[in-house]
């Protein structure tokens, strides 16, 4: 159910003037280890990330309850669906990244805490060639879609999106934004 606040928002932002443009993440996948290092420990113990994951987490926990299958796009180090694997051991989890230096700690972290029902896959969340039409219950993101360089890719990755989800499948996407309301 959407709060009236939220609609309030929702109604100003659309609204607004000027445009934004949209500045993309300057690194697009992460792959310097440095910096995958870095951002995988900024989201434990009392990392900055960690109470992020926390919100997303208690959100994602409503979006795929009674899902068998779930995919979740630009899974990054797996921190997040780690908790989710943990959380939901009947679901059956499936985390693309092309970041193979991202990947390779998710299989740590899921290896590290003996959970089986993750699938990890090398895969470009705008060109989901690995899996079939109408296959997942359910499509999450995290800190993902800013990563995209420009509007035509965001536009392809909805369009995998809705080819890979079943029909009524359910969508969760959480990123920054920079509200267009507030700069009046
Ligand atoms: C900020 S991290 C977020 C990771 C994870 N979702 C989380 O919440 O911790 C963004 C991730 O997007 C990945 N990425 C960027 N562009 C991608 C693309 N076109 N296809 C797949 N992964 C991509 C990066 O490699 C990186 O792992």
């Amino acid at each position: 159910m959407i709060s009236a606040s939220l609609i309030k928002v929702i109604i100003e932002e659309s609204m607004a003037s000027p445009q934004i443009t949209r500045v993309p993440e300057p690194r697009l996948t992460m792959d310097a280890r440095q910096y995958v290092e870095v951002f995988d420990k900024a989201g434990t113990g009392d990392g900055p990330i960690t109470p992020v994951y926390l919100f997303v987490a208690s959100q994602v926990a409503q979006v795929i309850v009674g899902c068998e299958k779930v995919l979740d796009l630009a899974c990054g180090s797996g921190r997040l669906l780690t908790q989710h694997a943990l959380a939901n051991p009947k679901i059956k989890f499936t985390g693309v990244d092309l970041s193979a230096e991202m990947l390779g700690l998710a299989g740590e972290h899921l290896r590290e805490q003996n959970i089986h029902n993750v699938d990890l896959r090398t895969q470009d969340i705008t060109n989901l060639t690995d899996f079939d039409d109408h296959s997942f219950d359910a499509v999450t993101s995290s800190m993902a879609l800013h990563h995209l360089p420009n509007e035509k890719s965001l536009e392809t990755c909805f369009k995998e999106i809705r080819r890979v989800l079943k029909p009524n499948g359910r969508i969760f996407s959480f990123d920054y934004c920079q509200p267009k309301s507030s700069n009046d």
